[in-house]
């Protein structure tokens, strides 16, 4: 296996080549002059299982061309089979045609990732409300592995939080399955809020059953931070019932219009992230569960 790093995170692509004991390829990635994207594979990976990994966040459109570009590339060049790891998986927000002459984006990318020579899909934490199957959708044998126990485990290793004490909060419906699985690596309750959409930067959230934080520890846990609307909404309702501490954790924290500093100044502790998208919040490697993706694909090994 050959672990070939995308231009947008080369730390998290070294991590799991170091985990996987695979080889890291060298690739040239440089612009043309008029601004279209140069993509050279230079190491040999004929005959070889490669794994192309991108995160591809917050530049989306340049992440995925790339990807297409590499993809195609290394079946091209030879490769046994291509695996695209996107440890950030762009544009699955729009899962749904919610008015009517949108595209579905998620349904886009995934049909374009297949037909550019992808023979299987690693994401982590993938944004998935509506699609719950993301497998059929890709068509290809998929895995999305989640970084929500390790991020648990650093909040109570760092001390963020007394499991003994600690309920673990998803501020949506979608999130409960995070939470779940945080809860479960602390050993834990979990509970989850419901949230409504109002518009890209706005949300409502409130609760329908009894969750009770009063004098606990809340991790509040998502896959996603992009503007900070919705764990400020999440943590000023968590705070309002109780809460003695809000932490929160999530796999991807894109922070957008200074959402950091806006959730800090609304009373939130600290926020930690995994390194699918690498910033001053990032705390976890999300390399182990990408290495354990890997592996139950048949690839790394054991
Ligand atoms: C969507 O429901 C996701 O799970 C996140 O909750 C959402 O992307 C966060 O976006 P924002 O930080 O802008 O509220």
């Amino acid at each position: 296996m050959i672990i070939v790093p995308g231009s947008s995170n080369g730390p998290l692509a070294y991590r799991v080549a170091k985990l996987t004991g695979a080889r890291l390829a060298k690739v040239e990635y440089r612009r043309f002059p008029d601004g279209e994207k140069y993509v050279r594979v230079l190491d040999d990976v004929s005959g070889e299982d490669a794994v192309f990994l991108q995160s591809a966040a917050l530049s989306p459109d340049e992440y995925l061309v790339e990807t297409f570009l590499a993809s195609d590339a290394l079946k091209d060049l030879g490769a046994r089979s291509v695996t695209v790891v996107l440890s950030y998986f762009p544009y699955a927000r729009q899962d749904e045609r919610f008015k009517p002459g949108e595209a579905v984006s998620l349904v886009t990318v995934s049909k374009l990732l297949r037909s550019a020579g992808a023979d299987r899909l690693v994401t982590v934490d993938v944004h998935r409300h509506r699609v719950l199957d993301m497998s059929k959708l890709v068509g290809i044998p998929y895995v999305d592995a989640s970084a929500m126990p390790l991020l648990a485990r650093y909040a109570a290793d760092a001390g963020l939080v007394d499991p003994g004490r600690t309920v673990v909060v998803g501020p949506d419906a979608e999130a409960e399955q995070w939470a779940e699985l945080a809860a479960r690596e602390l050993g834990a309750e979990h509970a989850a809020l419901v949230k409504t959409r109002l518009g890209d930067r706005e949300v409502k959230v409130s609760v329908t059953r009894g969750v009770d934080v009063r004098g606990r520890d809340v991790l509040l846990v998502d896959d996603i931070i992009s503007t900070g609307g919705t764990i400020r909404e999440a943590s000023k309702l968590l705070a309002g019932l109780g809460a003695r501490r809000i932490v929160v954790g999530v796999t991807h924290a894109l922070l957008v219009e200074n959402a950091l500093e806006k959730m800090l100044e609304d009373g939130v502790e600290e926020v930690f992230s995994s390194d699918t998208v690498p910033n001053q919040t990032t705390r976890v490697s999300a390399a182990p569960a990408i290495a354990g993706a890997l592996r139950s694909l048949g690839l790394a090994g054991g």
